[in-house]
């Protein structure tokens, strides 16, 4: 271990109030600002709520008594899921060790919880394989991501939907979100990542019941921007009433929009529904004041990527997403 990892502390996470947390994750905010363009805060300030409940397993870092790092999980069931993990350090290679530290001690206290079968993975704010080394020593698999993002301006989408002028094939009509869908919104995430790679990386998506608590956390909860009702768009089949594709979005900043899902049902593909969904999002947005759209894609999802790069997004980074199951070695 490096001389200066040496001198980190790693105690409980619980020992520490939400007010000593404070200076770390305000820091960690601005971070998600400047990298990913995400106004962080309003997930700060939640985070900060279940760190004074001190209930959060988890690590903090101090270096000579002073509070330079934090990671912690939430149990989901016999599922971990890793919250985050984040450090400062006057150096950046200092700041990734103590992360990697952090991460090591969370790691291990998995692999010591029985009742934990599965762990999940994904920190944005790291590149893919700065952080890796601990998960892929404690068997850990790695699928790469990708962060895209796509700048708005009417000459661009006007000369690429002009180009494709996709339409809706007869019996299908393109509705705003409405929480009447809300089954029907479920039933359909979970149809289209049957035998999917994403299945692999978010068991959510392997079950209707984890389908339906994926849209909760979407709908109900700022972890993933606050959901935008009014930009996030279905695709009804008249004759019977069935989904056959959903866009939904959240704002993750005043002018930037997270595309959180999107997704068309198996038999219905390959005939531009994806498109025209994109299409419409992204001109909605353009007009709704919005400047850019991000979204993050699984490298492999080769569909998507196509999809997305052919629309104007460009890849930003390429994070990991870490996945255990104990359930299957
Ligand atoms: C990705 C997905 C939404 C695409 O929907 P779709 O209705 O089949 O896509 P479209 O027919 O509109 O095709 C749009 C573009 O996707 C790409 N694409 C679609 N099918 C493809 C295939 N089999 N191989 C390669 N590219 C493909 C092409 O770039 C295509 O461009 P085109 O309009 O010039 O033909 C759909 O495959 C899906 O729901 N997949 C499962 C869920 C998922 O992966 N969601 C994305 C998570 S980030």
């Amino acid at each position: 271990m490096p001389v200066a990892a040496t001198q980190i502390e790693v105690l409980d996470l619980r020992h520490f109030s939400a007010r000593q947390l404070r200076p770390l994750l305000e820091g960690e905010a601005h971070v998600w600002e400047q990298r990913l363009r995400w106004d962080y805060r309003s997930s700060t300030e939640l985070l900060l709520q279940y760190l004074d409940s001190r209930i959060l397993p988890g690590f903090v870092a101090l270096d000579r008594g002073k509070i330079c790092g934090y990671a912690f999980c939430v149990y989901e069931g016999h599922k971990a899921v890793v919250g985050d993990a984040y450090a400062v350090a006057a150096d950046p290679d200092h700041a990734l060790q103590i992360t990697q530290i952090l991460l090591h001690r969370l790691i291990e206290l998995l692999d010591h919880s029985p009742n934990i079968e599965r762990v999940e993975s994904q920190l944005l704010l790291y590149d893919s394989g700065s952080i890796d080394e601990g998960f892929l020593h404690a068997g850990f698999t790695r699928h790469a991501r990708l962060f895209m993002e796509c700048n708005l301006s009417r000459g661009a989408l006007n000369a690429a939907t002009a180009a494709r002028g996709r339409t809706l094939p007869p019996g299908i009509e393109l509705l705003p979100w409405s929480a009447n869908y809300y089954q029907a919104a479920a039933e359909l995430i979970h149809a289209s990542y049957a035998g999917h790679i994403d299945a692999e990386i978010n068991d959510q998506y392997c079950s209707l019941h984890g389908s339906l608590r994926f849209l909760h956390n979407i709908v109900r909860f700022p972890g993933c921007g606050v959901f935008d009702a009014a930009q996030s768009w279905l695709l009804v089949e008249h004759s019977t009433g069935h989904l056959a594709g959903m866009l939904l979005c959240s704002r993750v900043a005043p002018e930037v929009a997270h595309i959180t899902q999107l997704c068309v049902a198996p038999h219905g593909r390959g005939q531009g529904l994806g498109r025209v969904l994109l299409d419409h999002a992204m001109a909605q947005l353009l007009l709704a004041g919005f400047s850019a759209i991000t979204l993050t894609v699984t490298e492999a999802n080769r569909q998507a990527v196509e999809l997305y790069a052919s629309s104007g997004f460009r890849t930003r980074y390429r994070f990991d997403a870490m996945v255990l199951d104990r359930s299957v070695s």
